[in-house]
């Protein structure tokens, strides 16, 4: 008889646990991640890696769980890019500049943004300055910021890389 009285506590807390990790899934982006995500869907003032908004098919080295992107620099990044889009040899993005790669899994569509914001002395930021964002369209956050790109930066700065980017190895 006394176990049959525990079954409905633990129904309870299962379905306790079972809330509260759903909400955390779908958690939506506040404070620097919310940020960046209003930062990231604004598109004006922007230049298009290469001067194109096509899609991308994801090169082999991409570890972005999307098959297509495209990828963008607001106007103070646009100073680290050559006449042609690309970004300049061993340059260092300025102080505000901010990269937004824009990922799906159809070409037209959007699912999440992978940004990068240099913002040296911001507590999101890593030793070089820059914030990491990884952030659903629907708002939910793949990545927190907090976390200052611990799952990004590795494979970031692999050799060949400029300032952290990648798409000139990866979109010559
Ligand atoms: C295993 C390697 C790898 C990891 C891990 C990775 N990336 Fe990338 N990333 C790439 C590659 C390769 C590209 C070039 C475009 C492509 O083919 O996807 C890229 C492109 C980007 C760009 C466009 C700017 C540029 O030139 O690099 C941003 C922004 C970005 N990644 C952010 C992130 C964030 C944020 C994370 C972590 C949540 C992350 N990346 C994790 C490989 C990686």
């Amino acid at each position: 008889m006394k176990k049959l009285f525990f079954i409905p506590h633990v129904l309870f807390f299962i379905s306790i646990t079972f809330l509260v990790t759903a909400c955390k899934k779908d958690e939506e982006a506040e404070g620097i991640d919310k940020e960046l995500l209003d930062l990231a869907s604004s598109t004006s003032g922007f230049t298009w890696y290469k001067n194109s908004a096509s899609f991308l098919p994801k090169s082999s080295a991409s570890a972005h769980p999307f098959s297509y992107l495209r990828t963008r620099y607001n106007a103070i990044a646009s100073a680290a890019l050559d006449s042609n889009g690309k970004v300049i040899d061993s340059t260092l993005f300025p102080e505000g500049s901010l990269v937004v790669k824009e990922l799906s899994n159809s070409i037209g569509g959007l699912d999440r943004y992978a940004i990068l914001l240099k913002r040296t002395g911001s507590p999101h930021a890593d030793s070089k300055g820059w914030v990491w964002g990884y952030i659903n369209k629907d708002k939910s956050v793949a990545e927190p910021a907090s976390k200052k790109g611990a799952s990004c930066s590795g494979c970031h700065a692999q050799t060949g890389n400029i300032d952290y980017m990648l798409m000139n190895i990866a979109h010559p």
